[in-house]
């Protein structure tokens, strides 16, 4: 089968056995009752499978969990109440007191703030490579230790669209022996099948592209089962930072549009980038599908489209931005992305404002920075409107 296929099929099971029906019902109960005593204790002991709490497990998480794990090629996967909930957990799944993990920069504004101001708190270490040179810069400064247990990355990054070399990243790892976690939120296994380059683990914030509507907070990690095992098992079900059912339920019927709607926004985004590019008010434009893009090549290697997030500077920086945003009528204002609607936002004050000035600097994210999630509009009437807003800002 086919990925269009798969995202609406899964491994093929379309009905519920019982009921015939088509869409799959939310289990909505927090609690599960035992046959008798010792039936609770089997399933207490993992003697036997079965529900026994929501928070350890449930009927609708288990689809989507499985359903994910499929469609990204992983053998098995936990469902998170957010993304940051995903994230902390693999990481606190993986590291004690002492440990440091390497992080590609830039990164979402929210790991950043976890990453550098929440864990040295509990005496994990940060350590940073830059995306684009990510292997090169590790091996010239020396990062890997004993402590390192985790190579953190997000290809492509937010808001810059930086890529990593998943490949070489992968490669590199395995030869000391440390696990790989990929942010996949914005290329989905629809662009980008992470684990085919030996990554270890796939992170998403389903909030994004799987539920493709902006009504539901959410987050997948997918993994083997060893893995899956100590991310959920060992440590999910005790920091307690589950999805509710009700938001497994719109994932799961997000997925089913989520071929079609990513083709869309790739489709417009690439038209978008091309009419960004050739006006004259605008200094550049990051996405990796440009061929303009340095990193091009790299992007046709492992990725299969550029997705549908895209960056740029306005001539006149950070002021005109702002005004060209004010100046829009039909792309709206707000943070997120991977939803059905056009979104904009200006990273330096808005997603990315946990940074100072000086990291952003560091982190190489251009203070004007504006970054667009193309929706699935028609692409010629997000242009025209930010023609207008462009023609208006420059009046
Ligand atoms: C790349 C990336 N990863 C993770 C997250 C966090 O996801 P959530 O908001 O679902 O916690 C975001 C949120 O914007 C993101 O852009």
């Amino acid at each position: 089968m086919k990925v269009e296929t798969k995202v609406v099929h899964g491994k093929g099971i379309t009905v519920d056995s019982a009921s015939r029906a088509i869409a799959p019902a939310i289990q909505t109960a927090a609690v599960f009752s035992f046959k008798c005593a010792e039936h609770g204790a089997r399933l207490f002991a993992g003697e036997e499978e079965g529900y026994i709490y929501t928070r350890l497990g449930n009927p609708t998480l288990r689809l989507l969990e499985e359903k994910m794990a499929f469609l990204e090629g992983g053998e098995s996967a936990a469902a998170f109440a957010s993304g940051m909930a995903a994230i902390s957990t693999t990481i606190l799944a993986l590291c004690d007191a002492g440990d440091n993990i390497i992080a590609s920069s830039p990164i979402y504004g929210g790991t950043f703030a976890l990453l550098s101001k929440l864990l040295p708190r509990w005496g994990i270490e940060i350590r940073w490579a830059q995306a684009t040179k990510f292997v090169q810069q590790i091996e010239k400064n020396k990062l890997i230790d004993e402590r390192t247990k985790l190579f953190l990355i997000e290809t492509p990054a937010n808001p810059t669209l930086d890529l990593v070399d998943l490949a070489e990243a992968a490669n590199m790892a395995k030869t000391y022996n440390i696990p790989t976690a990929v942010d996949q939120t914005f290329a989905t296994f629809y662009f980008q099948k992470c684990l085919d380059f030996g990554i270890d683990i796939a992170i998403y914030s389903t909030t994004k592209f799987i539920g493709g509507h902006s009504d539901a907070i959410g987050g997948i990690t997918i993994s083997t089962r060893d893995l899956m095992r100590k991310i959920k098992d060992e440590t999910l079900i005790d920091l307690g930072g589950v999805m509710s059912p009700f938001n497994a339920f719109l994932f799961l019927r997000g997925l089913k549009t989520l071929a079609v709607r990513m083709d869309r926004h790739n489709c417009n985004a690439m038209k978008i980038a091309q009419y960004l590019e050739e006006h004259p008010r605008i200094e550049n434009v990051f996405y990796p599908y440009l061929e303009s893009n340095p990193q091009y090549a790299l992007a046709k290697k492992q990725m299969s489209g550029g997705s549908g997030l895209l960056s740029f500077n306005i001539k006149g920086g950070k002021e005109k931005g702002k005004t060209f945003l004010d100046n829009l009528n039909l792309l709206c204002i707000a943070v997120s992305l991977g939803s059905v609607n056009t979104l904009i936002e200006h990273p330096a004050s808005m997603t990315h404002s946990t940074y100072s000035a000086e990291e952003l600097k560091e982190a190489g994210i251009p203070e004007g920075l504006i970054r667009v999630s193309i929706g699935i509009e028609n692409a010629e009437d997000l242009i025209e409107d930010m023609d207008q807003s462009l023609n208006k800002t420059f009046s």
